[in-house]
């Protein structure tokens, strides 16, 4: 493709992921994801594997999963690829020509996801930042379960953080982020009980926030948002590694 082309079609683009396109060109993401990469700690090594990445948007992190050697790539998204709010599938698109990547798409709402509908099961799931934006969570653990043959990696908002039972977090409003489309925060103990009620052996929390970001960004959210210092100082991110 044209740098010059390839420049002015990423312009014309509202990104999410910052992805490295080649020629020196990089995509504006509103999310840095190259830094937010290694909290994930995707295996180093993907030769042979195939992966699902739920909720792709711009699909930096199928892109990476296909750099890493996998052999069979899923983009899945719906919310966003249709086009409703917050952006569209042009970023995917322009990335995958520009990579000259062979990712493949399916359009599915994640309560719809099974085998049938991804052609899966997958030896690697991806399922990063979509989990508290689902009405019935545990429906959709347990539909992500039926497609991981073997490893999900799950990267999510937690809420209640220090109750050490089980509980979650409702949203009704915009009470998360201002964000009306955020619906469950769960605390890593619901999280890790939901991975194993839907037949996960071996659950691990590999990364969380770290305290001193999250008392900083409870008194933004408090000055930017109106939210409790309360509330977000009991909010935090996990990724967990989950294996059948
Ligand atoms: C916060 S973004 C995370 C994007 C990417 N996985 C990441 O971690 O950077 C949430 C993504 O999940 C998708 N999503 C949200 N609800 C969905 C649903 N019910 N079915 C399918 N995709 C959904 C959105 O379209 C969006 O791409």
């Amino acid at each position: 493709m044209n740098p010059d082309q390839l420049k002015r079609e990423v312009a014309s683009i509202d990104w999410w992921h910052t992805i490295d396109l080649g020629h020196g060109i990089i995509t504006p993401g509103r999310n840095d994801t190259p830094q937010r990469l290694p909290r994930i700690h995707m295996p180093e090594d993907l030769t042979g594997k195939t992966v699902l990445d739920m909720g792709a948007w711009d699909g930096f992190y199928s892109f990476e999963a296909e750099r890493r050697g996998a052999e069979r790539v899923v983009a899945a998204d719906y919310y966003v690829w249709s086009g409703q709010d917050w952006g569209s599938k042009s970023g995917f698109n322009l990335a995958r020509k520009a990579l000259d990547s062979k990712v493949e798409d399916v359009h599915v709402e994640v309560m719809d996801l099974s085998t049938e509908t991804v052609g899966g099961p997958f030896d690697l799931v991806l399922f990063l930042g979509v989990l508290y934006h689902v009405r019935h969570p545990l429906q959709v653990l347990e539909n992500v379960a039926s497609v991981t043959a073997d490893h999900l990696i799950l990267e999510t908002v937690v809420d209640m953080v220090g109750t050490s039972r089980p509980v979650m977090a409702l949203y009704p409003d915009r009470e998360l982020m201002g964000d009306p489309t955020n619906w469950w925060g769960p605390n890593p103990a619901a999280v890790i009980a939901m991975l194993k009620d839907v037949g996960f052996r071996r659950v691990e929390i590999v990364w969380r926030d770290p305290l001193p970001y999250r008392i900083a960004r409870a008194f933004v959210n408090q000055f930017k948002l109106g939210t409790p210092i309360h509330h977000s100082l009991r909010q935090s991110r996990i990724v967990c590694h989950a294996w059948k």
